[in-house]
């Protein structure tokens, strides 16, 4: 037997009793995986959107080489990168910082974006002893349960996606950044953030061919063509409907976790909770394509 497939055995999926979210244990992620191996990674992956891979003390070096075995970096605007990393952004907050935590709105990462990425990758460093989950959405049964009318009504629609209500010279940062913030992360503000990017409401993934909602409350100003009353009452009632718990799968973290989350199927949601503790993640993102 070649030494590839004896460790492909190794590989132990568990999903999560929903579906939605799977942990993968049996690999070493610092070293580059056999193509067996990332093989089985990628299927689990268009299996369960979300995966989390326990005990992977990853350096910097290894946590990039995994990530571009997924795919290519995508870009990461508005944040400033770690030093000498440009494709590595460090979410940090100390113990007695006050700022709101980052993430801290149900989104799909960087939907504003002509081509948003296709995957997030996020490594824990130091975790709270309290608090500070992620909380993931499944756009791919929300999209499911809904009735043939809705669907058909949603299926021709297009949103759009900006970074402006976060990142625009308008935005909740730009406001934070004019009073007292001790937030310790950088956030550029930026012009370029009120730039507005359609997307169809509704995308069919390109891997699994599966329809999923794809709209969030931090990146989608409306519906193209539709009065600003109807489209809030649309996408309102979608936002209800996608973060039903029935949906979300609550992430809690332990230090050197990997999670890799599903951005063209999926929203998460950064928890606070942990005030008086200090949080560090790192986090990639892998490039997408045009959605469709
Ligand atoms: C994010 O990428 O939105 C933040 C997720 C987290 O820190 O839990």
């Amino acid at each position: 037997m070649s030494q590839a497939a004896i460790r492909t055995d190794t590989i132990h999926v568990k999903p999560n009793p929903s579906g939605f979210g799977a942990e993968i244990t049996g690999l070493d992620l610092s070293r580059p995986l056999p193509p067996a191996q990332l093989a089985a990674v990628k299927q689990a992956f268009a299996d369960h959107a979300v995966v989390w891979f326990p005990d992977q003390p990853l350096t910097h070096d290894e946590l990039e080489a995994f990530t571009l075995q997924i795919g290519p970096f995508g870009v990461d605007p508005f944040i400033k990168p770690m030093e000498g990393r440009p494709h590595i952004l460090e979410l940090r907050r100390e113990a007695n910082e006050t700022a709101r935590n980052f993430g801290a709105g149900w989104h799909s990462d960087w939907s504003f974006q002509d081509t948003p990425p296709a995957a997030t990758l996020l490594h824990s460093k130091m975790t709270p002893p309290v608090g500070g989950d992620t909380l993931y959405a499944d756009g791919t049964r929300a999209y499911d349960d809904l009735s043939a009318v809705m669907k058909k009504l949603l299926d021709g629609l297009v949103a759009i996606h900006s970074a402006a209500l976060p990142y625009g010279v308008k935005g909740l940062f730009a406001h934070e950044q004019a009073g007292e913030s001790d937030r310790t992360m950088q956030i550029i503000v930026s012009e370029e953030a009120d730039k507005t990017h359609p997307h169809p409401l509704v995308r069919t993934h390109p891997v699994t061919c599966r329809k999923a909602l794809y709209v969030s409350p931090v990146y989608t100003l409306g519906i193209e063509g539709m009065a600003e009353a109807e489209s809030a009452a649309i996408l309102g009632f979608l936002y209800k409907h996608m973060t039903q718990d029935k949906y979300v799968y609550r992430h809690h973290w332990r230090e050197n976790m990997l999670t890799m989350w599903d951005n063209r199927c999926t929203l998460h949601f950064a928890d606070g909770g942990y005030d008086g503790h200090l949080r560090v993640m790192h986090r990639t993102t892998v490039a997408g394509d045009v959605p469709r």
